[in-house]
């Protein structure tokens, strides 16, 4: 079973729809079209850039898939504030992440709450990133397994195996995200085996070889290349590095 790398950059609650035009173009003068070969890339601006970097993409046929950072499970109604898998998918939204940690810890996203985001995505033809990670407490008190498989269960309960097949999942440890301190390699890939043997025995053998399972966490040009040569880890999800497109251009060509 061969996994296409995919590099996806998180943008998180920066750049205007101005911006955004900008940095995807930029982007896209530094890649090949060898490079979307190799690796599949994403961008994951905030909703109010999604319609502009939409634009830019269908007008230059990029080859750069188009995220979203969150959702609402619900698919319309009196919620105000609050975004829906159709709204996305009618943008041309391919990836949504759900469960990331600055959701989880800011705003409060539950376990149930990120499976039923999961769903709703899947039900809106877009691919979930379910993302997964224990903090630096969880870890020193050696309950990393416990906590990242059990977050993982939630995030998926209620899928086909054939649509974990086709989902993405982040593991993306707290305490490396933002800070410059990045889980080393080895520890990453432990991590990502873990949850992949949890895929192995929810949804089956099938859907746990075929899964993409990224690495995040302070990732940047210098460090890609580590992750990548392990054969558990499928990707990044990038935070900080994604907001400049030289450096990003620069992880999404990491044999280089
Ligand atoms: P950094 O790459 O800035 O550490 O962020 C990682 C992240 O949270 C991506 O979703």
């Amino acid at each position: 079973m061969t996994r296409k790398p995919l590099i996806a950059g998180n943008w998180k609650m920066n750049a205007t729809h101005l911006e955004a035009i900008q940095m995807v173009q930029k982007l896209s003068y530094r890649l090949d079209p060898d490079d979307y070969e190799r690796v599949d890339v994403a961008v994951f601006p905030a909703f109010t850039a999604l319609r502009s970097a939409q634009t830019v993409i269908e007008t230059d046929h990029l080859a750069i898939s188009l995220g979203a950072q969150d959702v609402d499970w619900r698919a319309q109604g009196a919620f105000t504030g609050a975004v829906s898998a159709p709204m996305l998918a009618a943008l041309g939204v391919r990836f949504v992440i759900v469960g990331h940690s600055e959701r989880r810890a800011v705003f409060g996203d539950t376990e149930a709450e990120v499976g039923k985001k999961t769903r709703a995505v899947v039900e809106g033809g877009m691919t979930p990133i379910v993302a997964v990670g224990e903090s630096l407490e969880q870890r020193d008190a050696g309950h990393t397994t416990s906590v990242i498989t059990s977050q993982l269960r939630a995030g998926v309960k209620g899928l086909e195996s054939d649509a974990v097949a086709r989902s993405v999942i982040a593991y993306e440890p707290v305490w490396a995200i933002g800070t410059g301190r990045t889980a080393d390699p080895d520890t990453a890939s432990e991590a990502i085996a873990a949850l992949r043997d949890e895929i192995a025995s929810s949804h089956g053998d099938g859907a746990a070889a075929a899964v993409r399972i990224l690495y995040g966490g302070s990732v940047n040009p210098g460090n890609i290349a580590a992750f990548m040569a392990k054969r558990q880890i499928d990707g990044a999800l990038v935070g900080g590095a994604s907001l400049d497109p030289d450096q990003f251009a620069a992880v999404i060509r990491y044999w280089i």
